[in-house]
């Protein structure tokens, strides 16, 4: 007999998304002519930019070819991609890392929910409440915690509330934390800190010898001056920090599947006799032995995005859905419904009306104006009460959402 990893046993039924996906098939099976609206799953819409294309299929026609063929590549990435990405994103904000430091992957999500494994089970961890679900699940999965509570927070984890109060800027944590996930702009609220805000919290992570896992998979969509794009940007976080990025929101790589982690060499975790081991190294034992890099032809195509012809349509792309945020924000505002977020980011986090249960909500969207979103309790306690749409549907789409909703509910 078999037995089973009793944490996963803690964990609720299906993940959030699937749960969405599963009663929007059910709604759609009962309603089969219904012309539902996806605004749930933050997945893009706008198709891979031509110079990305162009890149891929140049790197798929070499695979043709005994003398250009590639067969397992660095596990860690091609140079060639971990240099684009050094000298674009972060050397022209003044943040130096070596190549060493960037770790390719198939996308922040995979790289969010394995780096845990680098840390002992014991450790204390907080996250924002609302938060990105899999921050939590993977660490209940690893046996961090204990069981939910009836609201569904699970035993030992510290929550950190974002609410109307506090702007959904989460507070420092009251006892000390050994790791903090944070991510910025905020999936689900849209929210940003700035430069100083995100000081705080590297400050504490100095004081504390605690660890950051930001996750700036959301970075591209920042409009604001005094927003900071990499943790990096902070003095001193290159000590207590690591940062997850993706090409999935930035350049339409949610099929494709491209992301990279940043991990300084001078970040550390500690044994039980006070040893300190590098994060980096440790990272790098963990990819060289569980991944086998990211195809040649996808990591082709994610340099093609640091190319100018890249450049300029990817910030076409990311216009387009930040017009869409406008629309979302201006729209519903304008219908008298509160809003967060959809400056700096592709989320838009509105208030239920009349403090309605925000899967009671969500129930009633699709049934009266054939529109999908994520119930906010499906991100945490905090965020029942709330609702998130995303401004990644088409022009026309997103259009017909909001005056749907400002007409039927
Ligand atoms: C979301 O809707 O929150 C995103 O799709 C999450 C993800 O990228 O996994």
């Amino acid at each position: 007999m078999a037995f089973v990893n009793e944490n996963y046993l803690k964990l609720p039924g299906s993940y959030l998304f699937s749960e969405i996906a599963r009663r929007v098939n059910k709604f759609k099976q009962e309603n089969p002519s219904a012309d539902i609206i996806r605004l749930g799953i933050g997945d893009v819409t706008r198709p891979l930019p031509a110079a990305v294309i162009e890149a891929m299929k140049k790197a798929v026609e070499e695979m043709g070819h005994a003398e250009t063929f590639r067969g397992y590549g660095p596990e860690q990435g091609y140079e060639f991609l971990s240099q684009a990405i050094i000298d674009h994103d972060f050397t022209p904000r003044g943040v130096n890392l070596s190549t060493d430091e960037v770790f390719i992957s198939d996308g922040a999500k995979s790289d969010t929910a394995n780096f845990q494994e680098l840390f002992g089970v014991n450790n204390t961890i907080a996250v924002s409440d609302p938060v990105y679900p899999v921050y939590v699940d993977t660490n209940v999965m690893a046996g961090r915690t204990g069981f939910p509570n009836e609201k569904g927070q699970f035993e030992k984890l510290v929550y950190l509330p974002c609410t109307e109060e506090n702007g959904m800027k989460p507070a420092l944590p009251q006892s000390r934390v050994d790791m903090i996930y944070l991510c910025f702009p905020n999936n689900p609220t849209g929210m940003t800190l700035s430069h100083e805000e995100l000081k705080q919290w590297v400050d504490y992570a100095r004081e504390n010898k605690s660890i950051i896992l930001f996750d700036a998979a959301y970075e591209s969509f920042i409009r604001e001056e005094n927003v900071p794009h990499s943790i990096f940007e902070i003095e001193g976080a290159r000590e207590v920090a690591v940062e997850f990025r993706s090409f999935s929101k930035t350049a339409g790589f949610t099929g494709t599947r491209c992301g990279y982690t940043i991990v300084p060499k001078e970040v550390m975790v500690y044994d039980t006799k006070g040893e300190a081991h590098s994060l980096n190294t440790l990272w790098l034992r963990r990819q060289t032995t569980k991944f086998n890099g990211v195809s040649y032809p996808v990591q082709a195509a994610a340099a093609a995005v640091f190319t100018e012809a890249g450049q300029k349509q990817v910030k076409e792309t990311i216009d387009y859905y930040m017009e869409n945020a406008r629309i979302i924000r201006d729209g519903l505002q304008k219908a008298g419904y509160k809003v967060f977020g959809g400056i700096n980011a592709p989320y838009i986090w509105m208030k239920t009306p009349d403090n309605m249960e925000s899967w009671e909500f969500f129930d009633k969207l699709i049934r009266e104006a054939n529109v999908v979103g994520t119930p906010g309790a499906g991100f945490g306690a905090n965020g029942e009460g709330y609702f998130r749409l995303t401004a990644f549907g088409t022009r026309e789409n997103t259009e017909r959402a909001i005056e749907r909703i400002i007409s039927k509910m």
